[in-house]
């Protein structure tokens, strides 16, 4: 498996232009599945999950054609409802295909993705809400036995705001007969740009961004052609590197209003910060101030961003109390960043951080995808060289991050 090796200490300069967001892109492109015509999605980024739902709508009947960022789609021949288990064990959010497909065919039969690195992450609330919609549910020998001859519009409460599961509701109300409401639903900007998504295609959709959606069913859908939103996360993360790092970056084609959370924490730690249109220009402070932070759903601080400002932290002038309340087991990073000669407590969903003069260099690993590109981070300021192992995770959410860096003057290369 590829490794990254990171030569520490270096300042960065210049501009990263950033790629569209996976975490988008992955229910849009699933969102095909509810026409059956050609559509066009521009600004994907090249990632293995990418690549795996690609597979998985391949699997189901759809014919896709990628040129550079454009992908097309086109889900007419749409015939197998069935997700298999090594296509959803490699990405969970393949759990979306499940209400899109009985939306379309009636039926669907997807594996049970299981629980992660990160938490048990379960899927119960896909399935009450997929119910309540009039679907009969089965679980038998690991998979999600779906089917409804049509659904039907309903109020249903989701008990926490959950991403992919107001994304998948979202996809099985749109073809329902009748309202739905959906309330404390998730408020995330990617599902904002799933319904303008939707609502181009012909749905009547209402109230995305708020806790409250409200879903007037229509009989069908037609193509669409749209772009895909800047990856707020694969942002965040250089900015991250240019605080850390103590240097001057733009990074272009953002979305500024998306990452308010993690401009204003980022300037609490001493970062100068400019908005400038769809750009933003960060300068890393000499001395980086320690700040608290707690993970919430959004507009609160994202999980996503909490192992990379964990290492903001560790290199921070005082002490950092870093709460993580989305996931259960989120601080999969912390053991590889002590290695690093990071100090840090952990007790139970609370880590201490005390900031310390340098890290030093080693080679570490990770088993999720964020805590991969925290120890990139790491070994951006490490003393020494960090070796990171298990790209894979890192292949699957950042599009040529190590091209990306590099161009930004780090002394970074990928080991095949
Ligand atoms: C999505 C993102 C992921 C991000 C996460 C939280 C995608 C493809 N992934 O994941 O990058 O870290 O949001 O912002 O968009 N839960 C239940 N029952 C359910 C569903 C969720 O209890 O049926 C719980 C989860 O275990 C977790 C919390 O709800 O504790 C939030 O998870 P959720 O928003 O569903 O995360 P994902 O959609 O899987």
């Amino acid at each position: 498996m590829d490794k990254i090796l990171v030569e520490g200490g270096r300042s960065l300069k210049g501009d990263v232009k950033i790629s569209g967001a996976k975490n988008a892109a992955l229910p849009i492109l699933i969102s095909s599945l509810l026409t059956d015509g050609v559509c066009t999605y521009r600004n994907v980024p090249d990632l293995k999950d990418i690549q795996s739902v690609k597979q998985l709508l391949s699997h189901l009947g759809a014919k896709i054609e990628t040129s550079g960022d454009v992908v097309q789609i086109d889900a007419a021949g749409l015939f197998n409802h069935e997700a298999p288990y090594d296509l959803v064990r490699k990405m969970r959010a393949s759990i979306l295909v499940l209400c899109p497909l009985v939306a379309r065919l009636k039926r669907a039969r997807v594996s049970l993705p299981g629980g992660c690195a990160i938490g048990a992450r379960p899927i119960n609330l896909h399935l009450k809400g997929l119910a309540s919609l009039g679907a009969s549910i089965e679980l038998n020998h690991g998979y999600v036995e779906a089917s409804a001859d049509f659904l039907k519009g309903s109020e249903f409460y989701f008990d926490m705001p959950t991403v992919t599961g107001t994304e998948n509701l979202l996809m099985a109300a749109v073809l329902a007969k009748g309202v739905t409401v959906l309330r404390n639903a998730a408020r995330e900007p990617e599902i904002v740009a799933l319904v303008e998504v939707l609502n181009q295609m012909g749905a009547n959709i209402k109230g995305a961004g708020t806790s409250i959606i409200t879903i007037e069913g229509v009989p069908s859908l037609k193509p669409v052609s749209v772009s895909i939103i800047p990856d707020r996360i694969e942002a965040g993360t250089f900015m991250v590197a240019a605080a850390l790092t103590r240097s001057d970056i733009r990074l272009l084609n953002c979305e500024p209003d998306h990452m308010k959370g993690m401009i204003h924490k980022l300037r609490q730690t001493g970062s100068d910060i400019q908005i400038e249109g769809k750009n933003i220009r960060i300068k890393g402070a000499d001395e980086i101030r320690s700040i608290d932070l707690k993970t919430l759903p959004y507009p609160g601080f994202p999980t996503d961003m909490q192992a990379q400002f964990m290492v903001l932290m560790s290199v921070a002038t005082g002490l950092s109390m870093i709460s993580e309340t989305v996931f259960e087991n989120r601080f999969i990073h912390v053991c590889e960043l002590r290695r690093l000669g990071a100090d840090i407590t952990v007790s139970g969903n609370t880590a201490i951080v005390k900031g310390v003069k340098a890290l030093s260099g080693a080679p570490v690993m990770a088993t999720d995808l964020r805590a991969s590109a925290s120890l990139i981070l790491a070994g951006l300021v490490a003393r020494g060289s960090t070796e990171v192992n298990r790209v894979y995770h890192l292949d699957r959410g950042y599009e040529a991050i190590e091209e990306k860096f590099g161009k930004l003057g780090a002394a970074i290369k990928r080991i095949r």
